[in-house]
This record gives C-alpha cells, sequence and structure tokens, in this order.
C-alpha cells in the first residue's frame, strides 16, 4: 500500500478577541492510495477545519501547526501560490453546497474547461471536449447540451454532479468531500454515494468522505476516525467500528443513527450538548456525556491507544460497551 497523505500532529488554533480556541488538537491519520476514509463526528467536532487547513484554507484567523505530507511535499505551511498549483490538480475539496464552488456567472463548460487549461496546460478546444466528457462520467444526461447551462439552470442533484466533475477533472490523487450528501434527499444521496465509489474506483482516488451522519459511512468507506472536541477518539475499519464499538461515543453514536440502530435495542441519542471548545470538561471531554465515566475519566484525559488490528481507541473503560450491562 502507498500512503498518499501522512498527517502528523495536525492542530488547528483560532485567535479570538482575548484568547484562542484550538477547533483541531493532534490529529495523526494516513491515507492509503484508492481508500476511502469517513471522518465522522458530531457539528463542532473539528472535522471541517481539520481539512480546511491542510487545504490552505482556513479563516484569516486560524493557525496550522503540524505537518500533512503530499508525497515529500509538507501542505502545512505552503506559500498561497505554490498550495494553489496543487488544489484542484493533486487534492481537491468539495462541499454540501456545490455553489460554493461553482461560478454563477459562467457556463459550465468554461469553468470546467478552465481547470484544465490552467493545471494541465489543455487548449481550449482539448480542455471543453474533456469537460464534456468528464460531465458524461458523472451521470449527466445529455452533457454536449447541459454544458452550455450556467449553474442555477440546473437541479440541486446536478449541481452537485458537476462539482463532482469538476474536482474529478485532473485525477486528483485525493477528494476530501465535506458532508457532499446532506442537504441532499436520500434517493440522489443514494445516487451520490453511488457515484463516489466509482469513480474513486474508476481513478484511483483517495476519498475522504468528512459526515456527521454514519449513516452514510457503510457500503462506502474502508476506515473511520471519529472525532470529538477537536480530536479523534477512535479509528479502525468501518466494519469493526460499526460492529464494535470501543468508545462511548461511536457507540452513541451508532445508537442514535436510524437504520443503524436497529441492530441495538434502540433508537437512543446521546444526552447532552457537544462541548463548547472554549470550555472543554477536565479529563476527558465526552465525560459529561459517558454513561461509562469513572473517577479516572474526570481527571486524565485518555491518549488514543493502539488496541491492535490497527485500531485505536481514547478511552480508559476497559469493560464491555453495551447500555443494557451499565444501565
Ligand atoms: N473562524 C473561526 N474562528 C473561531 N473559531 C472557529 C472558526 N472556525 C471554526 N471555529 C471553531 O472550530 C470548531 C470546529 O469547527 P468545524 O471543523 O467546522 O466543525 P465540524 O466538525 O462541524 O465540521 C467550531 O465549533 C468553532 O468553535
Ligand atoms: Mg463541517
Amino acid at each position: 500500500m502507498t500512503k498518499v497523505l501522512d498527517v502528523q500532529d495536525l492542530s488547528v488554533t483560532f485567535a479570538l478577541r482575548n484568547s484562542e480556541v484550538r477547533a483541531v488538537n493532534n490529529l495523526n491519520f494516513s491515507l492509503e492510495a484508492g481508500e476511502t476514509m469517513a471522518v465522522v463526528g458530531e457539528s463542532g467536532s473539528g472535522k471541517s477545519q481539520a481539512f480546511l487547513s491542510i487545504m490552505g484554507l482556513l479563516a484569516r484567523n486560524g493557525k496550522t501547526t503540524g505537518k500533512a505530507m503530499l508525497g515529500e511535499t509538507n501542505l502545512v505551511g505552503m506559500a498561497p501560490h505554490a498550495l494553489d498549483r496543487i488544489r484542484g490538480k493533486d487534492i481537491a475539496m468539495i462541499f454540501q453546497d456545490p455553489m460554493t464552488s461553482l461560478n454563477p456567472s459562467l457556463r459550465v463548460k468554461t469553468q470546467l474547461s478552465e481547470v484544465l487549461v490552467k493545471h494541465r496546460g489543455f487548449s481550449r478546444e482539448q480542455a471543453t471536449k474533456s469537460a464534456v466528457e468528464m460531465l458524461e462520467r458523472v451521470g449527466i444526461p445529455e452533457p454536449v447540451k447541459r454544458a452550455n447551462a450556467y449553474p442555477h439552470e440546473m437541479s440541486g442533484g446536478m449541481r452537485q454532479r458537476v462539482m463532482i466533475a469538476m474536482a474529478l477533472l485532473c485525477q486528483p490523487k485525493i477528494l476530501i468531500a465535506d458532508e457532499p450528501t446532506t442537504a441532499l434527499d436520500v434517493t440522489v444521496q443514494a445516487q451520490m454515494l453511488d457515484l463516489f465509489k466509482t469513480l474513486t474506483n474508476d481513478f484511483g482516488t483517495s476519498l475522504v468522505l468528512i459526515t456527521h451522519d454514519l449513516g452514510v459511512v457503510a457500503g462506502v468507506a474502508d476506515r473511520m476516525m471519529v472525532m470529538y472536541g477537536g480530536r479523534a477518539v477512535e479509528k479502525g475499519r468501518v466494519d469493526d467500528l460499526f460492529y464494535d464499538p470501543r468508545h462511548p461515543y461511536t457507540l452513541g453514536l451508532l445508537h442514535s443513527t436510524p437504520h443503524i440502530a436497529h441492530r441495538a435495542a434502540r433508537l437512543d441519542p446521546i444526552q447532552g450538548l457537544p462541548p463548547s471548545l472554549e470550555h472543554l470538561p477536565k479529563g476527558c471531554s465526552f465525560n459529561p456525556r459517558c454513561a461509562f465515566c469513572f473517577a479516572k475519566c474526570l481527571e486524565e484525559r485518555p491518549p488514543l491507544t493502539p488496541i491492535g488490528d490497527g485500531r485505536e481507541k481514547a478511552c480508559f473503560y476497559e469493560g464491555p460497551l453495551k447500555y443494557e450491562e451499565v444501565a
């Protein structure tokens, strides 16, 4: 297996008026060629900022430390013009709202072909031809005709496909998809996830699927990283984490996801709210919401620790994780 991305001790801090918050804390992970990794956690857990920082797209008050190695190149601290040459070509990121990537005043074929002219040095004519081919690949009917449309003339699902086409034009090594299906209805969502699977397979692209919804992870991702309060709290193969979660937060997410919870006794949302980064509790950040919390968890923060089979967890509790047994 070849590592395409190796992230070491990645942290993100934001300056506030009189203080600062750490939105991402010492994240370590790597991405193998062609694999799909899901990054899961409730809203505010640091998922987006972690990957925006890697892309050099943080807000002005944000600062990144650590390393994000794309081959021999560290993306952290790279000069903007150098990053600009890598973004879209080697590593691309798409978002929930396609209009964050698409320019409303340009025809679809114009904005797609511009990417190829810029990054690949294609002629206009070559670029337009490839753009239309890519629209067809992502399942846009009558691609020649649709290529002449403006984004607002298309449905939400079609715009989403155009955004994916644009992201894949240069066949990037890595595609980061941040909540790509969150705004879509269930049928279109399923079609999109299928499309991701096909395209990443065909192009050998590694996919990072960022989502707060565990329901979209099964069947799409190989591995997953669960984040809470800016830290990774559990990592491993999706099948292992679904079947046998080792962190109470992962268990809680599973119990609160319809379609997955049916395997569990009941649909049972996690009590309480995610912590505010400015007021993280002492010890384990999850302790106020944890059914398995004991004295040590209130004092010490559990480090992320390997537990075999390529799995890692940040939790002191070693007993069986079943709600029934603590009730
Ligand atoms: N520009 C900013 N200034 C200060 N804090 C920020 C800024 N952007 C994000 N944050 C903080 O980072 C946290 C994590 O954000 P984010 O990564 O977007 O969460 P999510 O897991 O929902 O994608 C937010 O809850 C917020 O506290
Ligand atoms: Mg987000």
